[in-house]
């Protein structure tokens, strides 16, 4: 019976589950660096706490269900509503602001093409407590941060959902219909946007796209309204701060992000060569979520990578992902041997650890010579052969595998080769 794997999921072989973990671990470590935590969220929640606050748009994507105990729950969709919920319930209390980050599944019932999948992997941040632009820089910064390290191009695109929301307010555009211009904007539906709005002073603002100049534009285009007047100020001010930092954007107004929590800086990092699903990481602020889940008032800003696309575009653009491991096989050779190799690989792995390299001990009672093709076909750089000889005086032999020379040594002396 042959079963595959439901659509829109998909399995890892290990070559590729180690490129994935080899970035995972790369992002991580500039989190760790700027002094973000790791936590943990359930992979399936109360329905409700992504129905309130996340859009139509990820609503109609998501995998509901009944429990036997009758209870609506759902796999997550993403999880900044879960790391709210969380810091509502549990952290509250901590010192702010808090920093911190996650990495995991997420699910969303979408069809699949390339880099759009059912389930889905994110690293995701959230930094709670803090207002301000340059809480908002520092989000930016980090993720472009990650990106630099992976060694990966990208282009990165501002926008303010404050701005859209307020001139849409300004313009009497409320409630249901307000979603609806945001939601079409999002899906770049632009077209459609005209049967709801033929407003000049949107249509112009969204097609505002370029330098900082840009927010000029805005600036003189808002002259009179208010409250968006205040979001382009605002905009400016993390502008100004990001260019101080020599980080390079496009200010879009158009951006307008499915989440319906946004309520301030948006943007979006996008990269060549993956075709329509090129976004590879989005966020934004979002002030008013604790709050909606029964905590104080917490305002916060976080992004989260699409991590198999990041993985795709490195890929994609042929950036190298580590360096190659090396593996050691310890062989022994007759019944005799087979303690003292085990013992011997003990010994290799506690020297070598940390060095990445592996050791694995042979393990089918096959003949050397059966040994030395498995380690030459699975590309392992060593052999340690151990016979009867080796274990009377202490030793093993060490074969490389790529001169194809040998040499009996102490254990000890071949750790050190190794390391080498
Ligand atoms: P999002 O834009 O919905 O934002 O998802 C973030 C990233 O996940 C996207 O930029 C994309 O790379 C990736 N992604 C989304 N859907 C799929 C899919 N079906 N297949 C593959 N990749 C996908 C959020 O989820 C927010 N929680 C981000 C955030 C954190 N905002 C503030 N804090």
């Amino acid at each position: 019976m042959k079963i595959e794997n439901p659509k829109g999921t998909r399995d890892f072989t290990p070559p590729e589950m180690s490129q994935r973990k080899r970035v995972e671990d790369a992002v991580k470590k500039v989190l760790d660096s700027f002094g973000y935590e790791e936590v943990s969220t359930p992979i399936f929640e109360y329905a409700e706490l992504f129905e309130v606050k996340s859009g139509s748009d990820i609503k109609e994507r998501m995998y509901v269900f009944d429990d036997k105990g009758g209870r609506k729950l759902c796999l997550r969709p993403e999880l900044t509503a879960s790391v709210c919920r969380m810091y509502a319930n549990e952290l509250k209390n901590s010192p702010k602001p808090l920093r911190l980050y996650y990495s995991g599944p997420m699910f969303r019932y979408e069809e699949p093409q390339r880099g759009r999948y059912r389930e889905f992997y994110q690293i995701g941040v959230e930094l709670l407590g803090a207002c301000g632009a340059m809480a908002d820089a520092e989000a930016v910064c980090l993720a472009c941060e990650c990106l630099e390290t992976l060694g990966l191009k990208y282009r990165l695109e501002l926008g303010s959902i404050k701005i859209l929301r307020g001139l849409l307010g300004e313009l009497d555009i409320s409630g249901a219909k307000q979603d609806k211009v945001i939601a079409l904007l999002d899906e770049g539906r632009r077209d459609e946007l005209k049967e709801l709005t033929d407003d000049e002073t949107l249509l112009t603002l969204i097609g505002l796209k370029g330098g900082v100049e840009e927010i000029e534009k805005a600036r003189k285009l808002l002259e009179g309204f208010d409250e968006p007047l205040k979001a382009v100020e605002e905009l400016g001010e993390i502008a100004g701060i990001l260019d101080g930092a020599g980080v390079s954007f496009t200010v879009d107004f158009s951006i307008a992000r499915g989440l319906e929590y946004y309520t301030g800086l948006v943007f979006e990092v996008r990269v060549e060569g993956l075709g329509a699903q090129n976004q590879i990481c989005g966020g934004g602020r979002y002030d008013n979520l604790v709050e909606l889940f029964g905590g104080p008032a917490t305002p916060a800003v976080g992004f989260a990578f699409g991590f198999d696309r990041v993985c795709e575009a490195l890929k994609e653009q042929g950036v190298k992902t580590g360096e190659v491991e090396e593996t050691v096989i310890v062989a022994p050779v007759g019944e005799d041997a087979c303690g003292y190799a085990l013992q011997a690989a003990g010994f290799l792995r506690r020297e070598l650890s940390g060095s990445g390299i592996k050791v694995k001990t042979e393990i089918t009672g096959r003949k050397l010579k059966k040994v030395l093709e498995y380690a030459s076909d699975s590309g392992a750089g060593f052999v340690v052969i151990v016979g009867g000889k080796e274990k009377d005086e202490n030793t093993v032999t060490l074969r490389d595998m790529k001169a194809k020379t040998q040499e009996t040594i102490s254990v000890s002396e071949a750790a050190e080769r190794l390391l080498d």
